[in-house]
């Protein structure tokens, strides 16, 4: 997957790209680029938004601005790159981050986010060159690069062998493999600790058991 992440403070995602999963993504083939808007801004002294028509508080991202930014990434009208890519605004009020999102998304051979930061986008950013709006939580960040750096990791987790082992992100709360339901707890050694003991059927070796137990916790947990 190509991942492009429009960002006014790319060396944020510095220490991002450095995660396991993120480094074993990359190693098989995924990219991930941040493009700092402020690098082609038309506008002089490097600015990249302004006061929100009608008052308020806060600054806006400029369409003038994106629009420059995504011209000269993709080489084409940002109204045309939406038809080849999900194009996906971080906003609060976007559609929720959910699993059956994260699938869908890692389905995709490549996503641009675009992170807005002070009040947000301009609307006709949204309305013409974004194909989604996605928002991690009812609660508003200080800017979308968080939010971005979540939608990332939990789709960048589901590419194949992106967390080493193809089993661990199959069965895990809120998969399909588990109805949508929690995960069921886990335990590791020691087996005994201050008296508290671990479910028996998890030491006893028979997997059909294990598996039904399991599924009955993550059913209770729905
Ligand atoms: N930008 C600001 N707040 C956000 C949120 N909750 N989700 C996505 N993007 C955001």
């Amino acid at each position: 997957m190509d991942v492009d992440v429009f960002t006014l403070f790319p060396h944020w995602f510095d220490w991002y790209r450095g995660q396991r999963h993120v480094t074993n993504a990359l190693a098989l083939g995924s990219t991930l680029e941040c493009i700092d808007p402020r690098t082609t801004t038309p506008l002089s002294g490097g600015a990249v938004d302004d006061t929100p028509f009608g008052g308020g508080a806060g600054m806006v991202l400029r369409v003038d601005v994106m629009e420059r930014a995504l011209r000269e990434r993709y080489g084409k009208d940002p109204v045309e790159v939406r038809e080849e890519r999900r194009v996906i605004a971080l906003t609060p009020g976007g559609r929720l981050l959910d699993d059956a999102l994260a699938i869908e998304l890692a389905g995709e051979p490549a996503l641009t986010l675009l992170c807005g930061r002070y009040e947000g986008f301009d609307q006709r950013i949204v309305d013409h060159f974004c194909s989604d709006e996605i928002s991690i939580g009812r609660y508003v960040l200080a800017g979308g690069e968080l939010a971005a750096m979540v939608v990332l990791d939990t789709v960048l987790r589901k590419l194949p062998g992106a967390l080493g082992h193809v089993e661990s992100a199959l069965e895990e709360s809120f998969s399909p493999a588990l109805e949508g339901a929690p995960e069921y707890p886990h335990y590791t050694r020691p087996a005994e600790w201050r008296g508290w003991t671990v479910p028996e059927v998890l030491l006893s070796g028979h997997h059909e058991k294990i598996h039904e137990w399991r599924r009955e916790q993550s059913r209770r947990r729905a």
